[in-house]
């Protein structure tokens, strides 16, 4: 595993310390991929990657999956916040460009830490009229939770951190890292 990682940046220090390793997460993936070979076979699914974030995981698990009548479409979501907390005012940047109706809908998400956000999606899909939404995760934060959505695929679950890595980012960076780190700061004279 990756030593800690240390930037200075608009005059802080930025440290990212792994935390889970890109072994643990392909391990996962691998068998999130064949959950969903089970539980999909023969249907006609429509993968949803959550950009920006889900990327990574979205093109790794695809390619763990079996599913000859798997499609895949983007979609861009964007909360309002400040870096590391989520406002819960969630607006729509980029839309699907299939339409729905009738078919299964597996959502490709980074992390839910309010819910907030999977909520306002679930809220949004519904009037499209699928014929099943299914939310899969990466992580999982139960101690930010607001409101309780139904996630039938978890990566992981884990502590309340905020993390960055494997498509996850603090202000746009470390999206590239293949691995997970928890971030922190220190300002000079700590
Ligand atoms: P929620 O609406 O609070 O569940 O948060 C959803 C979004 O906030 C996620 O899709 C992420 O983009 C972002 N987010 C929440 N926690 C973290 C974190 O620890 N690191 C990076 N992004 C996060
Ligand atoms: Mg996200």
């Amino acid at each position: 595993m990756s030593e800690e990682l240390i930037t200075q940046r608009d005059g802080r220090v930025e440290r990212v310390a792994p935390y889970l390793t890109e072994d643990q997460i392909q391990e996962r993936v691998r068998a999130l991929g064949a959950e969903l070979t089970r539980d999909y076979a023969g249907q006609d699914v429509v993968a949803v990657a959550v950009l920006k974030g889900s990327i990574l995981f979205f093109t790794d698990l695809i390619r763990q999956t079996e599913l000859p009548g798997l499609t895949c479409d983007f979609l861009g979501l964007s909360s309002y916040g400040s870096r590391t907390e989520s406002s819960g005012v969630v607006r729509l940047t980029q839309d699907l460009s299939q339409h729905v109706e009738g078919r299964h809908v597996l959502i490709v998400e980074d992390i839910v830490d309010t819910g907030l956000t999977m909520q306002y999606l679930l809220d949004n899909l519904a009037t499209r009229k699928p014929a099943s939404v299914q939310i899969c995760t990466l992580l999982h934060k139960p101690s930010g939770t607001r409101v309780e959505v139904p996630m039938k695929y978890v990566g992981f679950t884990i502590e309340n951190h905020f993390v960055v890595g494997y498509g996850l980012d603090y202000d746009e960076r470390y999206r590239q890292l293949p691995y997970i780190g928890i971030m922190s700061f220190e300002d000079p004279g700590d």
